[in-house]
């Protein structure tokens, strides 16, 4: 059976018309680190209604095409009772689910990461896809540590799994995130993060081009090129959207479905302003829009801990969030 025509609709329309998507796919130990900073207790139930509460927000498929899921909120059900895959259909948002294990140590380089989960990833695959998934999620990530780090052996590693996660996704007619993160962590300059990005990206294409992925029918997720967190002189936002653009276009064929960026740790304001500076360079070869997790939730989490239960009160934060990046997708 060919799921071709299908998975090129789902992808074109997770990036459609400045549309974004919502990552709400931390793991649970992840969501729990999270809570408890602002003093939220974690449970599989407060876990829930902290996510039901996200996807019930009022016209939020005004903005958002899609939202990635973790494992255990896939296979939740609303209070209502409805699974969660079929109430986010019937908002017309298209599920997604994290199928990636996590960056684990890379045994010949104990420094650095290689993400794992592609053991019995097709019985997955075709088990989410019975069950609602339209698209999947993996995440690389890659650390820049003076000139020595990333190694060559990380970069190739981890872009030869990514390519192996997409084939498989495509060969289950689910649309493939590709997410290679080059981590914002450090002190490193733009430059630097220029050419770690550019030779991270460079690989996973060469990859998915062996690997015979068909590149419309995937989005990519990267980074953004940006100044290391702890840089003394951190690059300008104008900075950041220039060498990000100027490295998409090198390394990311036109006939890719979408870019859609993920946040990083950046603030949510910085994060919306960098978006809205790469779609004023444009025309771009590929819709280029927004796949934030933190950059999206952050505001309305601190609502959620001030006062829990207050669904409208979160709700605006996320609302608020989700239309400006929306808005900075639309920039021309
Ligand atoms: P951030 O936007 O918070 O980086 O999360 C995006 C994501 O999906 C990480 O895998």
């Amino acid at each position: 059976m060919s799921y071709k025509s299908d998975m090129e609709a789902v992808a074109a329309k997770m990036v459609a018309g400045g549309k974004g998507i919502l990552a709400a796919d931390e793991s649970s130990p992840t969501l729990t680190k999270r809570f408890e900073a602002l003093g939220l207790q974690s449970t599989f139930e407060t876990r829930r209604d902290w996510r039901e509460m996200l996807f019930s927000t009022p016209d939020l498929s005004n903005w958002i095409s899609g939202t990635i899921l973790f494992d255990e909120t896939f296979r939740q059900q609303t209070s209502q009772g409805v699974s969660i895959p079929d109430y986010l259909k019937s908002l017309d948002i298209l599920t997604g689910i994290k199928v990636d294990t996590g960056a684990k140590p890379l045994p010949s380089r104990p420094n650095e990461t290689i993400t794992e989960g592609l053991d019995g990833l097709s019985q997955r695959l075709a088990e989410y896809r019975s069950l609602g998934a339209t698209f999947a999620k993996w995440r690389a990530v890659i650390k820049i540590e003076g000139e020595d780090l990333p190694s060559r052996t990380a970069v190739l590693t981890n872009a030869h799994a990514l390519a192996r996660y997409a084939k498989l996704c495509q060969s289950e007619g689910i649309v493939p995130i590709v997410e290679p993160e080059v981590l914002m962590d450090g002190l490193h300059s733009l430059e630097r993060s220029f050419e770690v990005t550019s030779a991270v990206l460079h690989e996973v294409f060469c990859e998915l081009w062996d690997q015979e992925v068909a590149y419309n029918q995937m989005v990519l997720k990267p980074s953004m090129v940006i100044s290391g967190k702890g840089a003394a002189d951190r690059a300008t936002p104008q900075e950041v959207a220039s060498a990000s653009v100027e490295c998409y276009k090198n390394h990311v064929p036109a006939s890719v479905a979408g870019i859609a960026l993920l946040s990083g740790g950046q603030s949510d304001v910085e994060a919306t302003e960098h978006l809205r500076l790469m779609n004023e360079l444009g025309p771009l070869p590929w819709p280029l829009t927004f796949s934030y997790g933190r950059a999206l939730q952050d505001p309305a989490m601190a609502a959620w801990a001030k006062e829990t239960g207050n669904l409208e009160l979160a709700q605006s934060q996320l609302a608020g969030r989700a239309s400006a990046n929306f808005a900075a997708a639309n920039t021309r």
